[in-house]
């Protein structure tokens, strides 16, 4: 299949384009903006393969888009382009409202346009809203309570409704707190591992007790390549790892790992409207033949030796666009936080 991968130069994104290349009879495009977390440093291996092409381009650029899906005879399409990140779209909502939800419709009526015949979106657990006990299953009803969130959750209910109108074949994933190797490191496990190997403070929101259910990002993107080859048109699937724990129990993982001492917590200003509890019912990803297969102390303590490892890759990242952020975000809390007893 011809399949166009938005947002791939991301994270996850990334990830994911390297697995469906794995598939010989997949070609893909991946279509990115390359904004501050979009790094083609993720798939210099895969720069020169015959059936990867990467196009320079934003998804509200309606023209563009079409133009990429025309020329590439695009059979499907994997929407990972995104503002991921809760803590800056506190501070500029905006522009999660204009690519999360404007760009995702120019990618619908695109590929409607043009008979695409899979559309995956990417989504979050986060659309729930915080789960105070139990799990969420797919037919929940929303309640994103952060920019980020609402932008996804609105992103989400475009897609739904491609189905119910147009019977066009569509397909959600709503993914789990994912971490791995290659991550930004503006997101809890690799901004506390990077600032643990710089001996750096980490800033730990509020009591530290926030719930999260950890997904290794190979797992995640199992789970969206099965829901894209076997998902039921129009159907919502939820990636969970399974993983769940306490942030500050996720802190004393890296910290031990890396042989630092907890002294190196602080602890500071929570994160306005900060959801204290994720979780998802993964029964339907189940049924259909996924399951997760990193264990998470495995799986944290090798993406914590990828970041030992790979210092250049994200030093470069860190002395860049990411120190004006860092210090918006963290210096009058850092000033004003308490340090952890060690
Ligand atoms: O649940 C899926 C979502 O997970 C994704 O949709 C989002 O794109 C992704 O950013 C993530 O959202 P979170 O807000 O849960 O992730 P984050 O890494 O920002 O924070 C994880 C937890 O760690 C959360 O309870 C906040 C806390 N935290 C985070 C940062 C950055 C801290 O205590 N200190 C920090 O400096």
């Amino acid at each position: 299949m011809r399949i166009l991968v938005t947002g791939g130069a991301g994270f996850i994104g990334s990830h994911l384009v390297r697995r469906l290349l794995a598939n010989e009879s997949d070609s893909v495009v991946n279509l990115d903006a390359l904004r501050y977390s979009g790094n083609l440093e993720n798939l210099t291996d895969v720069a020169g393969h015959p059936r990867y092409t990467f196009v320079q381009a934003d998804i509200c650029d309606a023209s563009k888009v079409a133009k990429v899906m025309k020329e590439h005879r695009i059979e499907g399409v994997i929407n990972c382009a995104a503002e991921t990140h809760v803590d800056r779209s506190i501070v500029e909502p905006g522009a999660f409202a204009k690519t999360d939800v404007i760009g995702t419709a120019v990618l619908l009526d695109e590929a409607r346009r043009i008979g695409v015949t899979k559309f995956l979106h990417v989504s979050t657990d986060e659309v729930y809203g915080s789960v105070e006990a139990g799990s969420s299953k797919e037919g929940d009803p929303l309640d994103p309570r952060s920019p980020y969130s609402a932008s996804k959750a609105g992103g989400d209910l475009l897609v739904r409704s491609y189905w119910t109108t147009y019977q066009f074949p569509v397909l959600i994933t709503r993914g789990s707190n994912t971490y791995g190797p290659n991550q930004y490191p503006e997101k809890f496990i690799p901004l506390f591992v990077t600032n643990a190997l710089e001996d750096q403070p980490l800033p730990m929101y509020g009591d530290g007790r926030y719930r999260r259910d950890w997904l290794s990002v190979f797992d995640h993107c199992a789970g969206i390549e099965h829901v894209f080859r076997h998902g039921q048109p129009g159907t919502i699937y939820n990636i969970g790892g399974g993983n769940e724990r306490e942030n500050m129990a996720v802190a004393d993982m890296i910290l031990a790992h890396l042989g630092k001492p907890k002294s190196l917590i602080r602890f500071v200003q929570d994160r306005p409207g900060h959801d204290r509890r994720y979780a998802v019912d993964c029964s339907g990803l189940r049924a259909l033949g996924w399951a997760p297969t990193v264990s998470f102390e495995q799986g944290l303590c090798a993406t914590v030796d990828w970041y030992r490892n790979h210092q250049a890759w994200w030093r470069k990242i860190k002395s860049g666009e990411f120190r004006t952020y860092y210090e918006q975000t963290y210096g009058q809390r850092l000033k004003g936080g308490s340090a952890c007893a060690s």
